[in-house]
């Protein structure tokens, strides 16, 4: 099980939770379902709000798997290059910034950052 360590200002200490891997729960429900104040508003990668910093915390070379809405949003809120998506489409090297509706939990232990203002990762 991976350990998804959650970091705010609007806690007063770090979070870690244990999350199910291979499942289908993304960031967002692990954190609402540890009451970790994530700031969102259409859970569906078209509004932005959600957008977190991520840090793998282990060796893992994982694929970053972003759909399509997620990779539209980030760009459009200048978080991700072309570059940037075809290093983690093709070489698995993570992006930094990510939606938490969209990203997916796996067998990874990540941090996650956000500064509680939405879209404010
Ligand atoms: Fe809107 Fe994640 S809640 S993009």
């Amino acid at each position: 099980m991976p350990d998804v360590t959650f970091s705010t200002p609007l806690l007063h200490k770090n979070v870690t939770v244990y999350a199910v891997a291979g499942d289908t729960h993304t960031i967002l429900a692990v954190a609402e379902a540890n009451k970790i104040p994530i700031p969102h508003d259409c859970k569906d990668g078209e509004c932005g709000s959600c957008l977190i910093e991520v840090m793998p915390l282990d060796d893992k070379t994982m694929g970053a798997m972003l759909t399509e809405k997620e990779k539209a949003q980030l760009k459009s809120m200048g978080k991700i290059s072309n570059d940037e998506i075809r290093r983690a489409e093709v070489d698995d090297i993570p992006p930094k910034y990510r939606l938490a509706c969209q990203y997916v939990v796996r067998d990874q232990d990540i941090l996650v950052t956000f500064t509680g203002e939405p879209g404010g990762a």
